[in-house]
């Protein structure tokens, strides 16, 4: 019997309320741009909101290479901020054109930036803190007393740990012939910026799987999608930790994951089987409500254990 058995036997506590459906009720109707934000630049250019950030992030904090030829990595481009995609606690996600003035090189990014207001929510904070330990104890302090300059510390941790999530599972599956997550664009500071996965003609975010009716032959399809992305993850050793219907978008009939700054590490992490068990019994309720018969939560995760290498 493994750990998670045990675990999941005494799970009843109710039917657990996402925080992402809370989100849903803050999402803006249209949209607006971002509050309390420091997007614009004093010295931008006429009819942008900043000079492109791309050189301002050292090489570490880019996305694999080779780059992707419709990344606009041009020291001439400029930003522009086509408003929000979605509010939520911890994060705002908004569209952003990157592209070279009086040219047709343009690209679409989504921008996620992490809050370090004092409005902002902690809930995954505590656990993510636990397991790490900073160098710096002045940082240390800081982050546990949650000063300014701690909440900004915090903030930067997560941006930087959902890049290094993105890049290790965009290059693995992408090697695999198709990748599971957005194309990490580039990090810096408190903001993560990523390919755009939706309608490229109106900017429209493609919609979380949440959103979606699929007939039962599409569900069937995008369970097993769902099924090999997290088979992606597991060969990486990780689980995503905080997937829901919420956290996975679907664009053309093809899954993406997103959301992914909470990643556990399934050999390290004592919780690891139990949390990728909880993962997959979340997207494994979600679709069994679609029509896809016979959904065996239990036999996935044992599954993906084995692929991680944990037995
Ligand atoms: N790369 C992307 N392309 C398009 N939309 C995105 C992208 N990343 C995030 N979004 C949108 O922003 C929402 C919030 O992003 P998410 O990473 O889940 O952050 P949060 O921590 O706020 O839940 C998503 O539900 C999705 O609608
Ligand atoms: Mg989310």
């Amino acid at each position: 019997m493994h750990e998670y058995d045990h675990d999941f036997g005494h799970r009843r506590r109710g039917r657990r309320r996402f925080d992402d459906e809370l989100d849903e009720l803050s999402t803006p109707s249209s949209r607006k741009t971002l509050p309390e934000d420091d997007f614009e630049d004093a010295d931008a250019p006429e009819g942008a909101d900043r000079w492109s950030t791309w050189a301002d992030s050292p090489p570490t904090a880019r996305g694999p290479r080779p780059y992707p030829d419709w990344l606009v990595t041009e020291l001439a481009a400029v930003d522009t901020d086509l408003g929000l995609l979605k509010t939520g606690k911890e994060a705002d996600v908004s569209l952003l054109r990157r592209g070279v003035p009086d040219t047709d090189r343009s690209c679409l990014l989504a921008r996620k930036q992490y809050r370090s207001s004092e409005h902002r929510m902690f809930h995954r904070d505590a656990g993510y803190l636990e397991g790490r330990r900073m160098k710096e104890s002045r940082s240390n302090r800081a982050m546990a007393r949650r000063t300014d300059f701690g909440r900004e510390l915090i903030a930067e941790q997560w941006a930087g740990a959902e890049f290094a999530a993105l890049t290790q599972l965009w290059q693995v599956s992408h090697d695999l012939g198709a990748p599971v997550v957005p194309y990490p664009v580039q990090t810096l500071g408190t903001e993560l910026l990523m390919e755009f996965v939706g309608d490229h003609v109106t900017g429209e975010g493609a919609p979380r799987l949440a959103q979606i009716r699929p007939t039962p032959e599409q569900a069937h399809d995008l369970w097993q999608q769902a099924v090999a992305a997290l088979g992606v993850l597991a060969r990486c050793g990780l689980a995503h930790g905080d997937l829901s219907a919420y956290n996975v978008l679907v664009h053309n009939g093809r899954l993406v994951l997103i959301d992914l700054p909470q990643v556990v590490d399934l050999i390290a992490n004592p919780h690891g089987p139990r949390l990728l068990f909880r993962d997959v019994g979340n997207l494994a309720t979600w679709f069994g409500g679609r029509g896809v018969p016979d959904l065996d939560a239990r036999q996935v995760t044992t599954h993906l254990l084995a692929q991680a290498g944990v037995v």
